[in-house]
């Protein structure tokens, strides 16, 4: 029964509530769609912190994302040892990126008076979950090798069979804890995404690329 609420009952609640709760807030409330920049309170912290987090996180999301696309690819890739130990040792490089880069956000916000005065009690739930996620993640690389062929083997066939409407909660059940917390708090991940500042990755300004230069100016009396 509790297996059956993990990993069936709870994932499609996260990914139905997100997907549904992000297009009433995309139609709601258009400009909230945002990760609140905090630069022009504090920069230099910020720089390190969400560089370092940007670049990890979004090279490990990127090899998720190829792995559940392209689970047999990974699986024959990794059939030669030197490539399988490329793969993992560059996943776990990115990953520690990404772990440096979310403690500093941590103390970036727990530091500077002028960003902890707007920073909220959610982003701190945010920023402790994604901890959470980085480090049971790279706990799980070190632990329980070889983590991108058995992803690809159990996890993404997994993540299809919620997709195609027919879970197979099986393939997660024999799985150690560990991991069982790495994919239940990206569930929850996923859930937030319209609750909190996550929401902004679902709208990549990509457009900045081709649009023309703007001049922002103070449009307040006396500072123009
Ligand atoms: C898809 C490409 C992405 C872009 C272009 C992007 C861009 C940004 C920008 C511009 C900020 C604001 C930094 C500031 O000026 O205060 C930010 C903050 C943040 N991003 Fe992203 N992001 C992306 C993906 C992600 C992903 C995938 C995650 C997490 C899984 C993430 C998590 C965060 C968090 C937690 C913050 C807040 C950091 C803080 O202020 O404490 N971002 N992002």
């Amino acid at each position: 029964m509790l297996d059956k609420f993990l990993w069936v009952g709870f994932p499609y609640t996260a990914l139905t509530l997100a997907v549904v709760v992000s297009i009433l807030r995309f139609v709601w409330k258009p400009f909230s769609y945002s990760s609140l920049s905090s630069q022009f309170l504090e920069n230099k912290q910020l720089f390190w912190g969400s560089g370092l987090w940007h670049w990890g996180i979004l090279w490990v999301l990127t090899g998720h994302i190829v792995a559940f696309l392209c689970p047999k690819q990974i699986l024959a890739w990794n059939s030669a040892p030197f490539r399988l130990y490329l793969l993992e040792t560059s996943g776990l490089i990115m990953a520690l990126l990404a772990l440096v880069g979310v403690v500093a956000l941590m103390v970036r916000r727990g530091t500077s008076s002028r960003v902890k005065a707007v920073t909220t009690p959610m982003d701190w739930v945010l920023l402790a979950l994604l901890l959470l996620q980085v480090t049971t993640g790279i706990d799980t690389a070190l632990r329980y090798r070889w983590g991108s062929s058995w992803y690809a083997s159990n996890a993404a066939p997994y993540l299809w069979s919620l997709l195609t409407l027919g879970p197979r909660p099986e393939l997660i059940q024999p799985l150690p804890w560990l991991p069982k917390i790495h994919i239940l708090s990206g569930f929850t991940l996923i859930l937030l995404i319209p609750f909190t500042r996550l929401v902004h990755f679902l709208v990549v300004p990509i457009f900045y690329y081709w649009r023309k230069p703007q001049v922002v100016i103070w449009n307040r009396k006396g500072l123009r």
